[in-house]
C-alpha cells in the first residue's frame, strides 16, 4: 500500500514528506539543515535543548520542530528573524556556563556547540557572572571520559544507556545551573563507546581516541566492520595512510546509528604485531622472505603438480569475490570446491541489541561457493594443502603425506609458521569488496588504507593461478561481481556499484531479520 504523504512549505520550497514525519526530519530530507541537540532518529525526543524552534504559520509560539509532526499545508520556516534570535538566545543561554576550553578539548573541529556558535551565535555575552564550575576529566568507565563542564544536558547519553543498553549508567543531578550529567555507575557496557558519537559537545570522549589526530586532518571512508556476521555500516577515519578510528555510519535496516565496542577496535589489527607484510618459503626448515613473484610461482607449481590432490580450508572472513575466485580456481584444477567452514570460537553469544556469535563478517556469502567435504577428512588423502585465513593446520606432522602447505592470510599463526610458501593477502581495509551479512544483505566495503607493497587481496592471487589453468584473470572487484551476479542467485540483478551505501538484500533473504 503506497504510504499517505502531505505537502508542507519549507522557506518557500514546496515539500511531500510521509505522514507523520517530524518538522525537522522533512526539512533534511529537502536539505534544510535545523540546529538541534538534544534531537537523535534513534532516541525519544524529550524537545528539551529548544535548539530546533521553527515559525509555523498560524502558530503564535515557535515550535520545536524534534517533536512537531508535518501537518497537510503548514508553512514552515526556519529562517525568519525571530527563529534566529530565538535560536541566538537559546545558544548564548547554554554556554553561560560552558568553559569554553576549545583549545584544549578533543571534540574541536567537531564540535555541536562551535559549529552552531558559528552558524548562528556570534553575539556578545551579555554574562558577566563567575561561572558554575563542575567536574572535569573523569574517567567513567574502561573506554570514556567526563568533562561535565563542557556537558550541554541534552539527556542523550541519559537516553541512549536508558533506552537502547538498558544499563542506566549516565543520570542527570541537581537543579538549575547546578544540574550536572554524572555516571552513576561504571559505564562498562558492551556499546558504550557510542556515547561519545551521540555526545553533541566534548563532555563524553573516546579514550582510545583523544588527543590522537586533530579531527580536521583526518579523511573519511565508507566502510562495513569485519567483526561479526552482522556487518555494521561504519566510517574509517584516517590519516597519514594509517586508519585512526571507527564509527558507525546509519543504516536503519542493519545497525540504525550504533556499533558494538570491540567492532570499533578492529582497525587496530592492521598493524598488528603479527600481521604478515611480506611472502615467504621454507628453507632447509627456516622461513626466507621472498618477492611476490617468487612465492606466487611457487605456489603455482604446488598447485599444478598436486592440483586435483588438493585440499582447501576456506575462510568466511574473506570477500565474497575472494570466495568466489577461489571457487573458481579449484574448479579449473579439478579439486573439490573449497572445503567446509569453521565454526565461529565459542563464547560471545547473540545480543539483543547487534552483536553475533558468528564472528566472521560473510559466513552467508562464503557458503554460497563452499563445498560439502570436510578439510580435516579430505586432508587424509592429499598431497597438498592450500588454508587461507585459518589456522586449520597447526600440527602438519599428523599428516606425513603432505607433499607441500600454502598460507594465504592476513596474520602469522602456527599454520602459517608451518607452510611451504606463505603468501599474505590484503585486509578489509586495504582493498574493495563485499560482504553478506546474516540478514543476506550484500554490503560493499570500500579501500581505506594501502596493503603492505607487493600484498594483494586473495580475489587477485585466486584469479591470476586461474589463469595458468585457462580461466579468466579478473581485472577489479566489480568485475568479479559481475561474473558472481549471472552465475549465483544471491547476487542476482546486483552490480557492484549499485549496491551503494547501504548494500542490497538478495530475494531470498529473510528481511524479518533487520533491524
Ligand atoms: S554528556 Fe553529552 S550526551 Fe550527555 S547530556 Fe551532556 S552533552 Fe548530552
Ligand atoms: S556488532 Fe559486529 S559488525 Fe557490528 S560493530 Fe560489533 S563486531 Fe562489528
Ligand atoms: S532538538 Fe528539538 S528541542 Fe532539542
Amino acid at each position: 500500500m503506497a504510504q499517505e504523504t502531505v505537502k508542507i512549505t519549507i522557506n518557500g520550497k514546496e515539500v511531500v514528506a510521509p505522514k507523520g514525519t517530524l518538522i525537522i526530519e522533512a526539512a533534511a530530507q529537502a536539505g534544510v539543515e535545523i540546529p538541534h541537540y538534544c534531537y537523535h532518529p534513534h532516541l525519544s525526543r524529550p524537545a528539551v535543548c529548544r535548539m530546533c524552534l521553527v515559525d509555523v504559520e498560524g502558530q503564535r509560539k515557535l515550535q520545536p520542530s524534534c517533536s512537531t509532526p508535518v501537518q497537510p499545508g503548514q508553512v514552515i520556516r526556519t529562517d525568519s528573524p525571530k527563529v534566529q534570535e530565538a535560536v541566538r538566545e537559546v545558544l548564548e543561554f547554554t554556554l553561560i556556563n560552558h568553559p569554553l576550553d576549545c583549545p584544549v578539548c578533543d571534540q574541536a573541529g567537531e564540535c555541536g556547540l562551535q559549529n552552531n556558535y558559528q552558524d548562528y551565535g556570534l553575539y556578545n555575552t551579555k554574562f558577566t557572572l563567575p561561572k558554575v564550575h563542575k567536574a572535569k576529566v573523569q574517567k567513567i568507565g574502561p573506554t570514556l571520559t567526563l568533562d561535565a563542564e563542557r556537558c550541554i544536558l541534552c539527556s542523550r547519553c541519559v537516553r541512549f544507556t536508558d533506552e537502547i543498553t538498558k544499563t542506566h549508567e549516565m543520570g542527570i543531578m541537581q537543579r538549575g545551573d547546578h544540574a550536572e550529567i554524572q555516571a552513576v555507575k561504571e559505564v562498562n557496557n558492551p556499546y558504550s563507546t557510542n556515547l561519545a558519537d551521540i555526545c553533541p559537545v566534548g563532555a563524553l570522549t573516546q579514550n582510545d581516541f583523544r588527543f590522537k589526530v586533530r579531527v580536521w586532518y583526518l579523511k573519511h571512508q565508507q566502510s562495513i566492520c569485519p567483526g561479526c556476521a552482522r556487518g555494521c555500516n561504519i566510517v574509517v577515519d584516517h590519516y597519514r595512510g594509517e586508519a585512526q578510528r571507527m564509527r558507525p555510519r546509519n543504516n536503519n535496516a542493519v545497525n540504525q546509528s550504533w556499533m558494538c565496542d570491540d567492532g570499533r577496535l578492529l582497525y587496530k589489527a592492521i598493524r598488528n604485531e603479527d600481521r604478515l607484510n611480506a611472502p615467504m618459503l621454507r628453507k632447509d626448515g627456516k622461513r626466507v622472505a621472498v618477492t611476490p613473484s617468487v612465492a606466487f610461482s611457487e605456489a603455482l607449481r604446488l598447485l599444478e603438480k598436486h592440483a586435483k590432490h588438493t585440499a582447501t580450508q576456506g575462510s568466511a572472513s574473506v570477500s565474497n569475490e575472494d570466495a568466489f575466485a577461489l571457487a573458481r580456481l579449484l574448479k579449473m584444477m579439478q579439486a573439490p570446491v573449497a572445503s567446509s567452514l569453521r565454526e565461529s570460537p565459542v563464547g560471545w553469544e547473540d545480543d539483543a541489541l547487534l552483536r553475533r556469535a558468528d564472528r566472521t563478517p560473510n559466513r552467508n556469502g562464503v557458503s554460497a561457493f563452499s563445498g560439502t567435504e570436510e578439510f580435516a577428512v579430505r586432508l587424509k588423502t592429499a598431497t597438498l594443502a592450500l588454508v587461507i585465513q585459518e589456522d586449520a593446520l597447526p600440527e602438519r606432522s599428523l599428516y606425513p603425506q603432505l607433499a607441500g602447505v600454502i598460507y594465504v592470510g592476513t596474520h602469522d599463526c602456527p599454520t602459517a609458521r608451518s607452510a611451504d610458501v606463505v603468501l599474505p593477502m590484503a585486509m578489509w581495509a586495504e582493498y574493495e569488496g563485499s560482504f553478506t551479512n546474516f540478514q543476506g544483505r550484500v554490503q560493499r566495503f570500500l579501500s581505506v588504507v594501502s596493503a603492505p607493497e607487493g600484498v594483494v587481496p586473495l580475489w587477485q592471487l585466486a584469479s591470476r593461478w586461474s589463469e595458468a589453468f585457462g580461466g579468466k584473470r579478473y581485472a577489479s572487484a566489480a568485475e568479479v561481481f559481475r561474473a558472481m551476479a549471472t552465475e549465483h542467485p544471491l547476487f542476482a540483478k546486483m552490480t557492484f556499484d549499485g549496491l551503494g551505501e547501504i548494500g542490497l538484500c538478495a530475494p531470498s533473504a529473510d528481511q524479518s531479520k533487520e533491524a
